[in-house]
């Protein structure tokens, strides 16, 4: 099977009350990962690449890890650039493969978000390529930008129809409350977000799929292990499952996880080279960090997203 478009995957999603996986890949151990737990579970999957992803593992490498994964799981795979910040990153994305993009004008205002939006929007599906836009705009890092708590806004439900209607955008990610990083609460905060917000956009775009960004829960496992094995995450804390399961079953379509992948990941890594300093074959690390990968992307469509299985609903 070859790469596909999120179109189908979020209709399916939409109507079936569930939600896509979007995953962030930086290395084949990332890649491997994640493929194994969604080929296993029969799992429709997006596979995001950040601008920090391709500046670390190059476009090409990158783009050829995941047709190696298509060859080894027949899965339905979406190839997604995450958090595009100009015309140029999306349109190196598009002729090179992917066969979705995320502009992110999110920072502009209104009417600068919306103009640049829909120039990708032009050139992305003149090429058969889908788009991703944000508004309004989450708290922590985002490769170049960085967005502090209070600066971070939630999106405006009275401004997404005119949003979606002038751009012609395929998804919306909007600002509930979610945020990048491990640290998404203060210690003794309770973790909240802005269902009425999510459920207002939701009625204003019926059947229009609803993207969530920093969705890790930042599983208090692996940060143990990373904890008990020399590493210092104090405080890091999540979104809690039971949220984002609550969002799945709702418009919400894609849910992107970075985080976790990286905890995961660090707590394989940490626990090998900790327990064994007199090993140094990257093989016994990387293993034991991918197969946490794997644990963490099973838990996610078994126990959060409610994809398992769903690759059998999509067209072949
Ligand atoms: O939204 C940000 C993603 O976690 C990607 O992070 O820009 O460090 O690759 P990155
Ligand atoms: P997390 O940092 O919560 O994993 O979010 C990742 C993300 O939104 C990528 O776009
Ligand atoms: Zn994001």
């Amino acid at each position: 099977m070859g790469l596909v478009t999120t179109t189908e995957m979020f209709k399916k999603a939409y109507d079936g009350g569930y939600a896509i996986g979007a995953f962030n890949v930086n290395n084949m151990e990332i890649v491997q990962g994640i493929t194994e737990a969604a080929g296993e579970l029969n799992a429709p999957l997006i596979l995001q690449v950040s601008a920090g992803a391709r500046k670390y593992a190059q476009h090409s490498y990158l783009v050829k890890l995941v047709e190696a994964a298509l060859i080894e799981n027949d899965i339905p795979i979406a190839l997604h650039l995450d958090h595009g910040a100009d015309f140029d990153i999306c349109k190196s994305c598009i002729d090179g493969g992917f066969t979705s993009v995320m502009i992110d004008g999110s920072k502009y205002p209104f009417d600068e978000n919306i103009e640049l939006t829909k120039k990708v929007v032009e050139y992305a599906h003149d090429k058969g390529v889908v788009v991703e836009a944000e508004l309004g705009q989450l708290s922590g890092i985002e490769d170049d930008v960085n967005v502090s708590a209070e600066n971070a806004s939630y999106t405006q439900p009275d401004q997404v129809e005119e949003f979606v209607g002038r751009t012609g955008v395929d998804s919306l990610a909007i600002a509930i409350g979610t945020s990048h990083g491990a640290f998404k609460f203060k210690p003794g905060q309770k973790p909240m977000l802005r269902f009425d917000i999510l459920e207002e956009v939701s009625k204003r775009l019926p059947g229009f799929p609803i993207v969530l960004h920093g969705s890790s829960s930042v599983s208090k496992k692996y940060v143990d292990i990373i904890q008990a094995h020399g590493g210092n995450l104090a405080d890091a804390i999540g979104i809690p499952e039971e949220m984002l399961r609550q969002a799945a079953r709702s418009a919400v379509c894609k849910i992107n996880i970075d985080s976790d992948l990286r905890l995961a990941l660090t707590a394989g890594i940490r626990e090998v080279m900790w327990e064994h300093p007199e090993k140094f074959d990257p093989r016994e690390y990387l293993k034991v960090g991918r197969a946490y990968v794997k644990e963490v992307v099973e838990h996610k469509i078994k126990e959060v997203l409610g994809c398992e299985g769903k690759a059998a609903e999509m067209s072949k």
